[in-house]
């Protein structure tokens, strides 16, 4: 003990802490399981399954599935009916766990987790020698993780919500503009973006070579490949200008060189061209962020956003940058109009910035 008499009623309760998150770290694996083989998609329609059925159904082995699905009902990812010992998903579980169009969608956060779960031993190596665990060492499931984590919230808020909140930007696409994306991952906002915006041109930029892959088929796939490319190219170095709207999303701080990609992003706009920023609403001050949300980002932070940044001999900025740090970064960079776009939004706080 370390000289304090420990106070049983918040051992007590840390040690519960601990089983909780126990208990939650071997259900995100299992939920994982759940989700990359297929088990969820088959229950979304809210059937009954006895484990037996289920095995039928998924073509999987059935004492694994009882197993499984016991886990998820203990959780509370389906519900449980002991008089016919069937497992079902109620409407609402179905739209967390299976509906990729809903805001609440939730199943990129297994693969996210689990694709950093596998890349312990490589941060504990980062841990004692600095340096990082390069972005692609986490493997596609991250890409798609991202992708399914933040696609329907793009899908949601951006047309809608985001660019009618800046004065003359929504009528702007509608009559044809010029828009960037750096850091646009599998194309998860670009492309439902320009499907809204059908007069307007876009750019999407990424180092990731799988990302760009993902978001170039994903383009084809919606007919639009005409009007979205995709370049393999950093912030820092757009190749083109004179984008009235550039968009980084979520991404600045992955990047290497935070600062230069912001310097990059400026000189690419027009004059009278805007930026829109979005980082993870969160406070600049780590004793503000104490809690669930805060060891999130933390730790997604640590696990995946610092590490690939330091890996690639980067700042490693980290996911929680806060409006303030972004306001004097974004100054820094040499936008003179920094503004908090004023829109609610459950996960990203967003800046508009003007060269
Ligand atoms: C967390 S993901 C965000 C993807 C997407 N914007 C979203 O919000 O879903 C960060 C992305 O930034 C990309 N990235 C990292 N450094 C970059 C740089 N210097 N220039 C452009 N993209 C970069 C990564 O490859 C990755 O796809």
């Amino acid at each position: 003990m370390n000289g304090a008499i420990a106070d049983r009623r918040k051992t007590t309760d840390l040690a519960r802490q601990v089983g909780i998150d126990f208990g939650a770290a071997l259900t995100v694996a299992l939920a994982y399981i759940g989700d990359r083989l297929g088990i969820f998609r088959s229950m979304a329609s809210g059937e009954p399954f006895t484990s037996q059925r289920l095995a039928e159904r998924t073509g999987l082995n059935e004492r694994y599935i009882r197993e499984w699905a016991s886990t998820m009902a203990a959780a509370g990812y389906l519900e449980y009916q002991a008089v016919d010992k069937t497992f079902r998903m109620n409407p609402e579980q179905s739209v967390v766990l299976t509906d990729q169009h809903s805001v609440f969608f939730s199943a990129g956060s297994f693969q996210y987790a689990v694709a950093c779960y596998a890349q312990v031993s490589k941060l504990m190596n980062a841990f004692e020698r600095g340096g990082g665990v390069p972005f692609a060492d986490f493997g596609k499931d991250i890409v798609e993780g991202i992708e399914r984590l933040f696609q329907a919230g793009y899908e949601t808020w951006v047309a809608r919500e985001w660019i009618p909140a800046v004065p003359q930007l929504h009528e702007q696409l509608l009559r044809g503009a010029a828009v960037v994306e750096v850091g646009c991952g599998a194309g998860q906002c670009i492309v439902p973006l320009a499907e809204a915006y059908p007069l307007s041109r876009f750019l999407g930029c990424d180092i990731d070579p799988s990302s760009i892959e993902r978001a170039t088929d994903k383009a084809s796939r919606a007919g639009i490949e005409g009007r979205v490319r995709f370049a393999l190219v950093a912030a820092e170095a757009l190749p083109v200008n004179g984008f009235d709207l550039a968009m980084a999303f979520n991404c600045i701080h992955d990047m290497a060189h935070p600062k230069a990609a912001l310097r990059g992003i400026r000189k690419a706009l027009k004059p009278g061209g805007v930026m829109l920023w979005s980082e993870a609403d969160a406070s600049d001050r780590l004793e503000e962020n104490i809690g669930v949300r805060g060891r999130t980002l933390y730790g997604a932070s640590t696990m995946h956003c610092m590490t690939v940044s330091l890996a690639s001999g980067g700042e490693g900025l980290g996911v929680v940058v806060g409006e303030n740090r972004m306001r004097e970064m974004a100054l820094e960079a040499g936008f003179s109009d920094v503004a908090r776009l004023s829109v609610k939004n459950p996960y990203h706080q967003i800046l508009v910035l003007r060269p």
